[in-house]
């Protein structure tokens, strides 16, 4: 099965250095096994877009709003994505969660995401105070409910479920892989069945890629740090 390394850029790199790593990235030789998604930052989509231009390397977004169009200063619209040959938007991560965002607004841009035909790298994860309060399953399983609300079964297949301890978000340490095993099969319960694929994302690197990324539980990984230079990137994939 190809793994799927979705690269999280956050707002880490200027237009400039991530036209740099993308143009790096497409002249390295990528192993076939592996599918790359590079998201970078909103204002870089389009120039990383055009490098990437007839290349198997594919364009994802970091967030989007709920609106297709409308007085939303700030906001980027999935159309926009599209229009820049966009195939994902990270969808809930724990930067926009910690700025407010909401699981009806996750649950929203899910939609809105599935609607346009963006998959939904949909985050969900507990941060340390959960864990250590002994409610990390409660959390990620509520945060999954909400975020699936009134998403059909059928298009509930398009999402990316990605299990991302906050805690475990650079610069803190990765969970040991056996917890984030649990963790796939209690979002496995939840959703009712094993057929959905997952992905693992907090301090993915090369060293620890192929324990996490084991083909039964997760099918990719979501990573920031690691990706922000092409050689450590290849080095990962
Ligand atoms: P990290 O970030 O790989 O640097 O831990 C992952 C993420 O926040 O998506």
């Amino acid at each position: 099965m190809q793994r799927l390394i979705i690269a999280n850029w956050k707002m880490q790199l200027t237009v400039s250095q991530a036209v740099h790593v993308a143009l790096m990235l497409r002249h390295s030789r990528l192993p076939r096994r592996s599918r790359l998604v590079l998201c970078p930052s909103a204002t870089a989509i389009g120039a990383v877009s055009r490098v990437l231009h007839g290349s198997p390397i594919a364009l994802g977004g970091q967030d989007l709003s709920p609106s297709l169009k409308g007085p939303y200063t700030g906001d980027v619209s999935a159309r926009d994505l599209k229009a820049y040959g966009c195939q994902y938007v990270i969808v809930g991560h724990s930067d926009r969660r910690a700025l407010g965002e909401t699981d009806a607004q996750v649950n929203a841009k899910v939609k809105t995401a599935l609607g346009a035909r963006l998959t939904p790298v949909l985050c969900i994860g507990e941060r340390w105070a959960d864990r250590k309060a002994g409610r990390a399953v409660r959390v990620v399983q509520q945060q999954l409910r909400s975020a699936l609300e009134r998403v059909s079964p059928a298009q509930r297949r398009n999402v990316l479920v990605t299990y991302e301890p906050v805690w475990a978000i650079s610069p803190g340490g990765p969970i040991a892989p056996a917890e984030a095993f649990r963790m796939a099969r209690v979002i496995w319960r939840t959703l009712g069945g094993r057929s959905q694929p997952l992905i693992y994302g907090g301090s993915v690197v090369q060293r620890n890629a192929a324990s996490f990324l084991d083909g039964v539980h997760f099918r990719g990984g979501l990573v920031g740090q690691a990706s922000l230079r092409a050689r450590s990137l290849v080095a990962l994939l």
